[in-house]
């Protein structure tokens, strides 16, 4: 949740002298903004500095980090004649080298200090970033595509899901000991769209995933599910393969639980807004999160992304607050 990043002087430092991109496709710098958060905080777990549009940007995409904007593609998918620009043989190994060496160097220099954490951007949101151009309220654009062009969108979201299945096996063979899948556009989806446009794709990379990695002979690792805003699919998130489901701060924490039944884990789900509040009050935040969660089959964490303005000792109170609690919890 954007764990490494700008809230960080350290990261600043590092973005003063090398663009976004050029962090994500050098081995040694991405190591580094990885390793910030973990020399400064009591982390339980590191991810993998990247970002989920390195996806489009193998599949011949131009994506453009525009500061203040966010993500910007300068020629997004318009009709569905222009998926024939995309570049249909993508290897992951080989286009995507430098999150593997990134990601095995970091595993390396953590020495076992923690577990790391691989990722990719699911396909429904990664299809919107490559028709929108970037980031949208409405993400009319890309719904535009599923309803006029549904047999277009769902060979994009082919395309990307085997795309994403290399890349994310890949991540284990380099390293990684967890794979989380950023849904982040699930909520401008209703139920039925998510089913037919989201869903299918998600059960075929975690089936596939652990199947490659069994082939393989690796052993299959975790695998997370975020997605935003999904109220609407929680129950059939929850029987979509994953062992994980991350979970936003506008679900209450006993509804979750109940969606998605008793033996998955849940991941989130403080708002992140909440580290704006002084330290005493995200330790109580954060007692009732673990209160209401419980301490097994649960991950504490934010429910998305630090902002930029956001103080690194308040993101201490709610580590150190996490630990502290559960602690006691568990001793009680
Ligand atoms: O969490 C981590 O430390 C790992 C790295 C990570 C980043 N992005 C780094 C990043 C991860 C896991 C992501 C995922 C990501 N990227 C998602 C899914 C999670 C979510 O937020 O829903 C999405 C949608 C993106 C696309 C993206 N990248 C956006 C919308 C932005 C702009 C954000 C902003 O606040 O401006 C980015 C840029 C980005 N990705 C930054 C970082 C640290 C900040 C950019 C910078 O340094 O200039």
């Amino acid at each position: 949740m954007r764990q490494a990043g700008r809230y960080l002087p350290e990261f600043q430092e590092v973005r003063k002298e090398h663009s976004f991109f050029e962090v994500c496709q050098t081995p040694e710098l991405a190591c580094e903004v990885t390793l910030q958060p973990i020399r400064r905080f009591a982390l339980d777990a590191a991810i993998i500095f990247s970002d989920i549009l390195v996806v489009p940007q193998a599949l011949g995409m131009q994506v453009d980090m525009v500061p203040g904007k966010g993500p910007s593609f300068p020629e997004p998918l318009a009709e569905p004649s222009d998926l024939e620009k995309l570049k249909k043989d993508v290897v992951a190994s080989k286009d995507l080298k430098y999150v593997m060496d990134a990601i095995t160097l970091t595993r390396h220099k953590l020495e076992g200090k923690c577990p790391l954490i691989g990722f990719s951007g699911a396909p429904w949101t990664l299809m919107s970033y490559m028709v929108e151009g970037g980031g949208s309220v409405t993400q009319s654009k890309a719904k535009r595509w599923l309803y006029v062009f549904p047999e277009a969108s769902h060979q994009l979201l082919q395309l990307l899901t085997d795309v994403i299945v290399d890349y994310l096996v890949q991540q284990v063979m380099a390293g990684a000991q967890l794979l989380q899948l950023f849904e982040s556009h699930a909520g401008v989806l209703g139920s039925a769209m998510f089913s037919k446009f989201a869903l299918p794709y998600l059960r075929q990379i975690s089936t596939r995933v652990k199947k490659n990695l069994e082939d393989q002979g690796c052993t299959p690792v975790p695998m997370v599910i975020f997605g935003k805003d999904a109220h609407h699919s929680m129950e059939e998130l929850a029987e979509s393969g994953y062992e994980v489901v991350g979970v936003d701060w506008t679900i209450k924490p006993q509804r979750a639980r109940r969606m998605v039944g008793p033996s998955l884990t849940l991941q989130g789900n403080l708002d992140p807004c909440a580290l704006y509040a002084s330290n005493d009050d995200i330790g109580r935040y954060v007692k009732d999160m673990l209160q209401k969660f419980g301490t097994q089959r649960y991950i504490a964490n934010l429910g998305h992304g630090m902002y930029p303005d956001m103080d690194p000792d308040h993101l201490k109170a709610f580590i150190d607050a996490v630990h502290m609690y559960s602690e006691d919890i568990n001793a009680n």
